[in-house]
């Protein structure tokens, strides 16, 4: 049986993983956006994309471009989803290194966004 082009590429869409660490597909992404997903956000919450290890380092520019050809507009006005501090773990003994090789009446400066009192 020989399928159509547009079979073929159904089928590789269904597929292709797009959020490797919650493990969302590419087709999975086009359902919700589908039903009125319109924000990184909202995907976000529908389909927990962005929200693994990487924090979605590794899929939000491939869900950015998903969404701006949705809704016909530049991938640069796709709003940036929300983030929770920390975005990327330090460790405490790095924290700890900056306060020891800060100079002297300086410690702790650089940790309260440098203004000395
Ligand atoms: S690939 Fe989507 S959160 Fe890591």
């Amino acid at each position: 049986m020989k399928r159509s082009v547009e079979e073929r590429n159904w089928l590789e869409q269904r597929n292709v993983i797009v959020c490797r660490c919650e493990d969302v597909t590419l087709e999975e992404i086009r359902r919700a956006i589908a039903q009125g997903a319109t924000t990184l956000d909202e995907l976000k919450r529908l389909l927990r994309v962005g929200m693994g290890p990487c924090q979605g380092r590794t899929c939000r520019e491939l869900l950015a471009r998903e969404l701006a050809e949705h809704l016909g507009k530049p991938v640069a006005e796709i709003m940036p989803p929300t983030f929770r501090p920390p975005a990327k773990p330090v460790k405490l003994g790095l924290l700890s290194r900056m306060v020891e090789n800060a100079p002297r009446g300086d410690e702790g400066s650089s940790l309260e966004g440098g203004e000395s009192r």
